[in-house]
Protein backbone atom coordinates (compact mmCIF):
# COMPACT_ATOMS: atom_id res chain seq x y z
CA UNK A 1 0.00 0.00 0.00
CA UNK A 2 1.26 3.58 -1.07
CA UNK A 3 1.44 5.76 2.03
CA UNK A 4 0.32 9.67 0.54
CA UNK A 5 3.70 10.79 2.31
CA UNK A 6 5.80 8.67 1.66
CA UNK A 7 4.88 9.41 -2.53
CA UNK A 8 5.40 13.37 -1.32
CA UNK A 9 8.53 12.57 0.04
CA UNK A 10 9.90 10.89 -2.72
CA UNK A 11 8.51 13.15 -5.34
CA UNK A 12 9.96 15.89 -3.37
CA UNK A 13 14.11 13.99 -3.50
CA UNK A 14 13.48 13.32 -6.85
CA UNK A 15 12.44 16.86 -7.82
CA UNK A 16 14.98 18.76 -6.05
CA UNK A 17 17.79 16.11 -7.40
CA UNK A 18 17.17 17.12 -10.86
CA UNK A 19 16.67 20.48 -9.89
CA UNK A 20 19.75 20.38 -9.27
CA UNK A 21 21.16 19.04 -12.18
CA UNK A 22 19.58 21.35 -14.48
CA UNK A 23 22.22 23.75 -15.97
CA UNK A 24 20.26 26.39 -18.09
CA UNK A 25 17.13 27.70 -18.78
CA UNK A 26 15.83 25.10 -21.05
CA UNK A 27 16.70 22.48 -18.57
CA UNK A 28 14.89 24.05 -16.16
CA UNK A 29 12.24 24.69 -18.35
CA UNK A 30 11.79 21.24 -18.81
CA UNK A 31 12.04 20.48 -15.24
CA UNK A 32 8.85 23.10 -14.58
CA UNK A 33 6.81 21.08 -16.89
CA UNK A 34 7.74 17.97 -15.47
CA UNK A 35 6.92 18.59 -11.65
CA UNK A 36 4.92 21.88 -11.88
CA UNK A 37 3.01 21.66 -15.97
CA UNK A 38 -0.30 20.85 -16.21
CA UNK A 39 0.78 17.15 -16.17
CA UNK A 40 3.78 17.36 -13.91
CA UNK A 41 4.23 15.41 -11.03
CA UNK A 42 3.30 17.08 -8.19
CA UNK A 43 -0.11 18.10 -10.07
CA UNK A 44 -1.00 14.92 -10.60
CA UNK A 45 -0.61 14.02 -6.58
CA UNK A 46 -2.77 17.49 -6.71
CA UNK A 47 -5.17 16.19 -8.93
CA UNK A 48 -5.38 12.88 -6.81
CA UNK A 49 -6.52 14.25 -3.36
CA UNK A 50 -10.10 14.04 -4.39
CA UNK A 51 -9.87 10.22 -4.58
CA UNK A 52 -8.22 9.83 -0.75
CA UNK A 53 -10.25 9.00 1.56
CA UNK A 54 -12.15 11.82 3.49
CA UNK A 55 -9.64 11.87 6.88
CA UNK A 56 -7.11 12.60 4.85
CA UNK A 57 -7.47 14.96 2.06
CA UNK A 58 -7.25 17.94 4.47
CA UNK A 59 -3.70 17.47 5.28
CA UNK A 60 -2.64 15.89 2.27
CA UNK A 61 -3.71 19.16 0.80
CA UNK A 62 -1.65 21.60 3.20
CA UNK A 63 1.33 19.18 2.70
CA UNK A 64 1.31 19.40 -0.79
CA UNK A 65 0.50 23.08 -1.15
CA UNK A 66 3.64 23.89 0.60
CA UNK A 67 5.58 21.42 -0.97
CA UNK A 68 4.67 23.34 -4.06
CA UNK A 69 5.19 26.56 -3.22
CA UNK A 70 8.72 25.54 -2.02
CA UNK A 71 9.61 23.47 -5.41
CA UNK A 72 8.60 26.92 -7.12
CA UNK A 73 10.83 28.77 -4.78
CA UNK A 74 13.74 26.45 -5.45
CA UNK A 75 13.27 26.66 -9.14
CA UNK A 76 13.87 30.63 -8.90
CA UNK A 77 17.07 30.14 -6.95
CA UNK A 78 18.49 27.80 -9.20
CA UNK A 79 18.02 30.49 -11.77
CA UNK A 80 19.34 33.21 -10.21
CA UNK A 81 22.16 31.16 -9.56
CA UNK A 82 22.63 29.98 -12.86
CA UNK A 83 22.33 33.59 -14.24
CA UNK A 84 25.19 34.81 -11.65
CA UNK A 85 27.64 32.47 -12.64
CA UNK A 86 26.88 33.16 -16.34
CA UNK A 87 27.78 36.62 -15.53
CA UNK A 88 30.96 35.60 -13.45
CA UNK A 89 32.24 33.64 -16.43
CA UNK A 90 32.11 36.77 -18.43
CA UNK A 91 33.71 39.04 -16.31
CA UNK A 92 36.32 36.13 -15.71
CA UNK A 93 36.95 36.17 -19.33
CA UNK A 94 36.83 40.44 -19.97
CA UNK A 95 39.37 40.42 -17.31
CA UNK A 96 42.31 38.38 -18.69
CA UNK A 97 45.05 40.02 -17.34
CA UNK A 98 47.75 38.54 -19.62
CA UNK A 99 46.13 39.96 -22.44
CA UNK A 100 48.74 42.72 -23.98
CA UNK A 101 47.56 46.25 -23.02
CA UNK A 102 45.23 48.30 -26.15
CA UNK A 103 47.51 51.09 -27.20
CA UNK A 104 46.47 54.66 -26.43
CA UNK A 105 46.15 56.59 -29.57
CA UNK A 106 47.49 59.89 -28.55
CA UNK A 107 46.31 63.20 -30.46
CA UNK A 108 48.94 65.27 -32.13
CA UNK A 109 49.29 68.95 -33.35
CA UNK A 110 48.85 69.90 -37.05
CA UNK A 111 51.87 70.01 -39.09
CA UNK A 112 50.80 73.66 -39.99
CA UNK A 113 50.05 74.22 -35.63
CA UNK A 114 53.32 72.67 -35.27
CA UNK A 115 55.47 74.77 -38.00
CA UNK A 116 53.46 77.87 -37.14
CA UNK A 117 55.10 77.20 -33.48
CA UNK A 118 58.61 77.09 -34.51
CA UNK A 119 58.47 79.98 -36.59
CA UNK A 120 57.17 81.89 -33.80
CA UNK A 121 59.60 80.28 -31.08
CA UNK A 122 62.68 81.43 -33.55
CA UNK A 123 61.23 85.02 -33.71
CA UNK A 124 60.67 84.61 -30.01
CA UNK A 125 64.37 84.16 -29.53
CA UNK A 126 65.06 87.14 -31.48
CA UNK A 127 62.79 89.29 -29.38
CA UNK A 128 60.16 89.18 -31.65
CA UNK A 129 56.23 89.77 -29.73
CA UNK A 130 53.55 87.60 -30.82
CA UNK A 131 50.41 89.69 -31.43
CA UNK A 132 46.94 88.76 -33.20
CA UNK A 133 44.44 90.93 -35.70
CA UNK A 134 41.35 90.39 -37.03
CA UNK A 135 40.66 88.24 -40.29
CA UNK A 136 37.63 89.79 -41.55
CA UNK A 137 39.39 93.14 -42.06
CA UNK A 138 38.87 96.82 -43.22
CA UNK A 139 39.55 97.56 -47.27
CA UNK A 140 41.40 100.32 -45.20
CA UNK A 141 43.82 98.71 -43.36
CA UNK A 142 44.33 95.40 -46.05
CA UNK A 143 44.81 97.96 -48.39
CA UNK A 144 44.65 101.86 -48.63
CA UNK A 145 46.74 102.26 -45.62
CA UNK A 146 49.33 99.88 -47.14
CA UNK A 147 49.75 102.04 -49.91
CA UNK A 148 47.82 99.91 -52.37
CA UNK A 149 44.18 102.44 -53.09
CA UNK A 150 41.58 101.36 -55.37
CA UNK A 151 42.37 100.75 -58.80
CA UNK A 152 46.33 100.28 -57.85
CA UNK A 153 47.18 97.52 -60.17
CA UNK A 154 48.85 96.10 -56.86
CA UNK A 155 45.15 95.11 -55.84
CA UNK A 156 45.63 92.23 -58.60
CA UNK A 157 48.25 90.28 -56.21
CA UNK A 158 45.75 89.67 -53.99
CA UNK A 159 41.93 88.53 -55.35
CA UNK A 160 39.82 89.09 -52.57
CA UNK A 161 36.73 87.94 -51.07
CA UNK A 162 34.67 91.20 -49.98
CA UNK A 163 31.45 90.88 -47.76
CA UNK A 164 28.56 91.91 -48.87
CA UNK A 165 27.99 95.94 -48.47
CA UNK A 166 24.77 94.92 -46.75
CA UNK A 167 25.75 93.25 -44.11
CA UNK A 168 27.97 96.00 -43.33
CA UNK A 169 26.25 99.42 -43.13
CA UNK A 170 28.08 100.04 -46.73
CA UNK A 171 31.71 99.92 -44.94
CA UNK A 172 33.71 98.19 -47.30
CA UNK A 173 35.39 95.02 -45.34
CA UNK A 174 37.20 91.66 -46.84
CA UNK A 175 38.73 88.90 -45.79
CA UNK A 176 41.99 89.54 -45.13
CA UNK A 177 44.22 88.58 -47.87
CA UNK A 178 47.60 89.22 -46.11
CA UNK A 179 48.80 89.52 -42.48
CA UNK A 180 50.22 92.90 -43.33
CA UNK A 181 47.09 94.64 -42.42
CA UNK A 182 48.25 94.37 -38.52
CA UNK A 183 51.25 96.19 -39.83
CA UNK A 184 48.99 99.18 -39.97
CA UNK A 185 47.15 98.44 -36.87
CA UNK A 186 49.84 98.24 -35.02
CA UNK A 187 51.75 101.40 -35.57
CA UNK A 188 48.46 103.21 -35.33
CA UNK A 189 48.12 102.64 -31.39
CA UNK A 190 52.33 101.85 -30.60
CA UNK A 191 55.40 104.15 -30.46
CA UNK A 192 58.86 102.45 -31.51
CA UNK A 193 60.55 100.78 -30.90
CA UNK A 194 58.60 98.01 -32.25
CA UNK A 195 59.43 94.17 -32.95
CA UNK A 196 56.17 91.89 -33.59
CA UNK A 197 55.22 88.88 -35.52
CA UNK A 198 51.68 88.33 -36.42
CA UNK A 199 50.43 84.55 -37.45
CA UNK A 200 46.96 84.21 -39.14
CA UNK A 201 44.71 83.17 -41.92
CA UNK A 202 44.38 84.56 -44.68
CA UNK A 203 41.78 84.20 -47.54
CA UNK A 204 42.42 84.69 -51.65
CA UNK A 205 39.93 84.27 -54.03
CA UNK A 206 41.47 81.48 -56.13
CA UNK A 207 41.44 78.40 -57.83
CA UNK A 208 42.97 75.87 -55.17
CA UNK A 209 45.82 73.71 -57.77
CA UNK A 210 48.78 71.90 -55.95
CA UNK A 211 50.28 75.18 -54.70
CA UNK A 212 47.40 77.85 -53.95
CA UNK A 213 44.32 76.98 -51.85
CA UNK A 214 41.53 79.60 -50.58
CA UNK A 215 42.84 79.82 -47.17
CA UNK A 216 46.57 80.19 -46.40
CA UNK A 217 48.09 80.95 -42.96
CA UNK A 218 51.11 83.78 -42.71
CA UNK A 219 53.75 84.75 -40.15
CA UNK A 220 54.06 88.64 -40.57
CA UNK A 221 56.63 90.52 -39.04
CA UNK A 222 57.32 93.76 -38.48
CA UNK A 223 60.22 95.73 -36.77
CA UNK A 224 60.04 99.89 -36.04
CA UNK A 225 63.18 100.79 -34.18
CA UNK A 226 65.71 104.22 -34.93
CA UNK A 227 69.29 102.79 -37.10
CA UNK A 228 67.41 99.80 -38.74
CA UNK A 229 68.54 99.18 -41.69
CA UNK A 230 68.54 96.26 -44.75
CA UNK A 231 71.56 94.60 -42.97
CA UNK A 232 69.63 94.19 -39.86
CA UNK A 233 67.07 92.76 -42.13
CA UNK A 234 68.88 90.19 -43.73
CA UNK A 235 70.49 89.64 -40.18
CA UNK A 236 67.10 88.60 -38.64
CA UNK A 237 66.15 86.43 -41.56
CA UNK A 238 69.46 84.34 -42.26
CA UNK A 239 68.92 83.60 -38.60
CA UNK A 240 65.02 82.80 -38.98
CA UNK A 241 66.57 80.64 -42.00
CA UNK A 242 69.51 78.69 -40.39
CA UNK A 243 66.95 77.81 -37.31
CA UNK A 244 64.01 76.64 -39.38
CA UNK A 245 66.08 74.55 -42.47
CA UNK A 246 69.56 73.84 -40.80
CA UNK A 247 72.77 76.12 -39.85
CA UNK A 248 74.58 75.09 -43.41
CA UNK A 249 71.18 77.61 -44.94
CA UNK A 250 72.58 80.60 -46.51
CA UNK A 251 69.84 83.50 -48.06
CA UNK A 252 69.46 85.33 -50.94
CA UNK A 253 67.97 88.39 -51.40
CA UNK A 254 66.44 89.60 -54.76
CA UNK A 255 64.49 92.69 -55.86
CA UNK A 256 61.13 92.52 -55.56
CA UNK A 257 57.55 94.94 -55.55
CA UNK A 258 55.81 95.03 -52.70
CA UNK A 259 53.61 98.37 -52.23
CA UNK A 260 54.54 98.66 -48.51
CA UNK A 261 57.97 98.26 -48.62
CA UNK A 262 61.40 100.83 -50.32
CA UNK A 263 63.12 98.29 -51.27
CA UNK A 264 61.68 95.12 -51.59
CA UNK A 265 63.02 91.92 -51.96
CA UNK A 266 62.31 88.60 -52.24
CA UNK A 267 63.71 85.92 -49.97
CA UNK A 268 65.40 82.62 -50.62
CA UNK A 269 67.43 79.93 -49.30
CA UNK A 270 69.48 77.64 -50.95
CA UNK A 271 68.36 74.44 -51.65
CA UNK A 272 68.44 71.93 -48.95
CA UNK A 273 67.04 69.07 -51.13
CA UNK A 274 69.29 68.53 -53.97
CA UNK A 275 73.19 69.99 -54.31
CA UNK A 276 71.55 72.73 -56.22
CA UNK A 277 71.90 72.04 -59.63
CA UNK A 278 69.65 68.90 -60.46
CA UNK A 279 66.82 70.12 -62.53
CA UNK A 280 64.81 67.15 -61.42
CA UNK A 281 64.78 68.61 -58.17
CA UNK A 282 61.30 69.14 -56.89
CA UNK A 283 61.82 72.06 -54.54
CA UNK A 284 64.29 74.31 -56.09
CA UNK A 285 64.08 72.84 -60.01
CA UNK A 286 67.72 73.08 -60.45
CA UNK A 287 67.89 76.78 -59.90
CA UNK A 288 69.61 75.95 -56.04
CA UNK A 289 67.30 78.63 -54.34
CA UNK A 290 63.67 78.43 -52.55
CA UNK A 291 61.23 81.44 -52.45
CA UNK A 292 60.26 81.56 -48.59
CA UNK A 293 59.07 85.36 -48.11
CA UNK A 294 58.72 88.30 -49.05
CA UNK A 295 60.12 91.63 -47.11
CA UNK A 296 62.05 95.00 -47.28
CA UNK A 297 62.15 98.35 -45.75
CA UNK A 298 58.98 99.62 -44.49
CA UNK A 299 57.96 102.32 -47.11
CA UNK A 300 58.26 105.84 -45.23
CA UNK A 301 54.90 107.09 -46.09
CA UNK A 302 53.58 104.05 -43.89
CA UNK A 303 55.52 104.72 -40.85
CA UNK A 304 54.52 108.99 -41.38
CA UNK A 305 50.43 107.91 -41.52
CA UNK A 306 51.81 106.30 -38.11
CA UNK A 307 52.71 109.22 -37.06
CA UNK A 308 56.75 108.52 -36.52
CA UNK A 309 59.49 111.07 -37.46
CA UNK A 310 60.84 109.64 -40.56
CA UNK A 311 64.88 110.96 -39.83
CA UNK A 312 64.83 108.85 -36.69
CA UNK A 313 62.88 105.64 -37.27
CA UNK A 314 63.63 103.11 -40.06
CA UNK A 315 61.48 99.66 -40.31
CA UNK A 316 61.78 96.27 -41.72
CA UNK A 317 58.86 93.85 -42.57
CA UNK A 318 58.45 90.53 -44.13
CA UNK A 319 55.44 87.75 -44.41
CA UNK A 320 55.66 84.28 -45.30
CA UNK A 321 53.09 81.30 -45.89
CA UNK A 322 53.30 78.68 -43.43
CA UNK A 323 52.18 76.10 -45.54
CA UNK A 324 54.50 76.80 -48.15
CA UNK A 325 57.21 76.32 -44.88
CA UNK A 326 55.59 73.39 -44.19
CA UNK A 327 55.65 71.96 -47.39
CA UNK A 328 59.76 72.77 -47.78
CA UNK A 329 60.60 71.40 -44.58
CA UNK A 330 58.70 68.14 -44.85
CA UNK A 331 58.90 67.55 -49.00
CA UNK A 332 54.94 67.75 -49.18
CA UNK A 333 54.55 68.28 -52.80
CA UNK A 334 50.84 69.47 -52.98
CA UNK A 335 49.21 71.88 -50.59
CA UNK A 336 45.85 70.50 -50.60
CA UNK A 337 46.95 67.69 -48.77
CA UNK A 338 47.33 69.91 -45.50
CA UNK A 339 43.39 70.51 -45.32
CA UNK A 340 42.35 67.46 -46.89
CA UNK A 341 42.45 65.87 -42.73
CA UNK A 342 43.48 62.36 -44.22
CA UNK A 343 44.51 60.72 -40.91
CA UNK A 344 46.88 58.72 -42.73
CA UNK A 345 48.90 62.08 -43.81
CA UNK A 346 48.36 63.62 -40.66
CA UNK A 347 49.71 60.81 -38.66
CA UNK A 348 52.98 61.18 -40.21
CA UNK A 349 54.33 64.42 -38.48
N1 LIG B 1 51.85 90.56 -47.66
C1 LIG B 1 52.62 89.97 -48.72
C2 LIG B 1 51.80 88.89 -49.40
O1 LIG B 1 50.89 88.40 -48.83
C3 LIG B 1 53.90 89.37 -48.22
C4 LIG B 1 54.85 90.41 -47.74
C5 LIG B 1 55.79 90.94 -48.61
C6 LIG B 1 54.80 90.90 -46.46
C7 LIG B 1 56.69 91.90 -48.22
C8 LIG B 1 55.70 91.88 -46.03
C9 LIG B 1 56.65 92.37 -46.93
O2 LIG B 1 55.70 92.37 -44.81
O3 LIG B 1 57.53 93.31 -46.53
O4 LIG B 1 52.06 88.56 -50.53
Amino acid sequence: MTSPTATLAEVEQDARERLAAASDEAALEAWRTGVLGRSGTLTGLLRGIGALPEAERKHAGAALNVLKQSLEAALEERRDALRAAALASTVADALDVTLPGRPMRRGRLHPVTQVRREILDVFARLGFATVEGPEVELERYNFDLLRIPEHHPARDMWDTFWLDPSTTEGVSMLLRTHTSPMQARFMETHEPPIRIVVPGRCYRYEATDATHEWMLQQVELLAVDEGLSMANLKGTLQEFARQMFGPQRKVLMRNSYFPFVEPGVELSVDCFVCPGNDPACPVCRGSGWIEIMGAGMVHPEILEAAGYDTRRYTGFAAGMGVERVTMLKYGITDIRNLYQNDPRFLAQF
